[in-house]
């Protein structure tokens, strides 16, 4: 049985995560920036070294692909995406990329024999921002129930018509297979190489804004103010504290914007982008109301609550959930079956295609900053496993 060059994929690996590395910061690769461009066209280099033909869709997701005995058969697809987070990391997506061309290389160069047909793309713009999060991967799966504003469109250099065209026929491919990093402490804390995602959690966003009175901070008494910071303030200690009450559901306040922002100034405006991720859409939507409520009961200000996005939980299918079992076990990696609190490209794909994941720990359970790191044996043992469940899909999937 063919295993991976450990050698050049870690040096790939590590070798894109330069593209956009700013000493001390940590990695800047906005979907549809410069750097952006310059890793994607790395990671194209990289396919075509790997064996691969390479197109790019519409949206600006890249794909290569490695053909089977029938070229027929839908392909199996694996990947993740390239987009990074401000000051990330360099293993959240471009992990399971790389990965991925390693794999198709391995069984390219084996000559061992697949029916099916394997791609591995690089989906643009996962991160949450303008366009939604996990958007290449939405677009693909036909998922974007709305397309984006015009205006975010059109800073990325892109048109509805775009997204139409890129939506993918999917009877071309049969399952999709995501390697990941962790990005929480489970694995990590319980010495275990391998998890096997058994669901992703949905994510609801909404941007609220608190309008007050803005007015003079010296001259104003403080029981006469319509202080927008202040009520803002308020709702969300009350709130997040209710929250952190909770196991079935995280919450998160991620942006927060004042106006007009001056040391002087009464706030007479808030903003601010909160977020909760559940397993069961139900805990979203009670704590969503709950949220309603208290902003509908401020003393002084008004609230105003509009949803960005609403992503349903998925479950993954448990055929690919076995795939990546065995493989697991054929490669003598123990591991585990977990829920994954963060969101990925497999999100959309799931609701579409049959589709699985595989987790490697995070070093300290940290992730979305520079510090984000797994060791090479563990970001070898993943690739190893994609290259095993990938074998076992092609015996799997009709
Ligand atoms: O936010 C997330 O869960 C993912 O890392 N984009
Ligand atoms: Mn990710
Ligand atoms: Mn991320």
């Amino acid at each position: 049985m063919t295993s991976i060059n450990r050698e050049r994929f870690l040096e790939r690996l590590y070798r894109q995560g330069e593209i956009g590395w700013r000493e001390g910061e940590g990695l800047f690769r906005a979907a549809y920036s410069g750097v952006y461009n310059e890793a994607r066209d790395y990671i194209e280099k990289a396919m075509r070294e790997a064996g691969l033909t390479t197109r790019t869709d519409a949206v600006g997701n890249l794909f290569g692909r490695l053909e089977g005995s029938d070229p027929e058969s839908p392909a199996l697809l694996v990947g993740s995406h390239l987009d990074a987070v401000k000051a990330g990391g360099i293993y959240d997506g471009p992990l399971g990329i790389v990965a991925g061309i390693e794999a198709l290389q391995c069984i390219g160069e084996s000559g061992v024999a697949h029916r099916h047909p394997c791609e591995v793309v690089a989906f643009t713009a996962e991160e949450g921002g303008p366009l939604g999060g996990t958007f290449g991967s939405r677009v693909f799966a036909g998922q974007l129930p709305t397309s984006p504003a015009a205006e975010a469109l059109d800073s990325c250099g892109l048109s509805p018509d775009d997204l139409n065209r890129a939506k993918a026929d999917l009877s071309r491919y049969a399952a999709y297979l995501e390697l990941h990093i962790e990005q929480g402490p489970v694995l990590w804390r319980k010495g275990i190489p391998i998890g096997i995602p058994t669901g992703i959690v949905g994510i609801t966003r909404y941007r609220t804004t608190i309008t007050g009175e803005q007015n003079h901070a010296g001259t104003t008494p403080m029981g006469e103010r319509q202080d927008a910071l202040y009520e803002a303030v308020e709702l969300l200690h009350q709130w997040l504290s209710a929250m952190r009450e909770r196991d079935d559901c995280v919450c998160n306040v991620g942006t927060f914007n004042l106006e007009p922002g001056f040391v002087s100034i009464v706030p007479g405006r808030v903003s601010f982008d909160l977020e909760v991720r559940s397993l069961d859409a139900a805990v979203t939507e009670e704590t969503v109301e709950h949220f309603k409520r208290l902003a509908g009961e401020l003393p002084h200000c008004t609230a105003e609550t509009d949803r960005l996005v609403a992503k349903p939980p998925v479950h993954l299918d448990d055929r690919m959930q076995d795939a990546v079992e065995t493989a697991s076990r054929n490669c003598g990696y123990a591991s585990l079956r977990m829920p994954s609190g963060a969101s990925h490209d497999a999100s959309p794909i799931a609701q579409v295609l049959p589709a699985g994941m595989v987790f490697v720990p995070s070093v300290g359970g940290v992730s979305h900053a520079r510090e984000e790191h797994t060791e090479a044996e563990g970001l070898v043992h993943g690739a190893e496993v994609v290259l095993g469940s990938l074998l076992e899909m092609d015996r799997l999937f009709g």
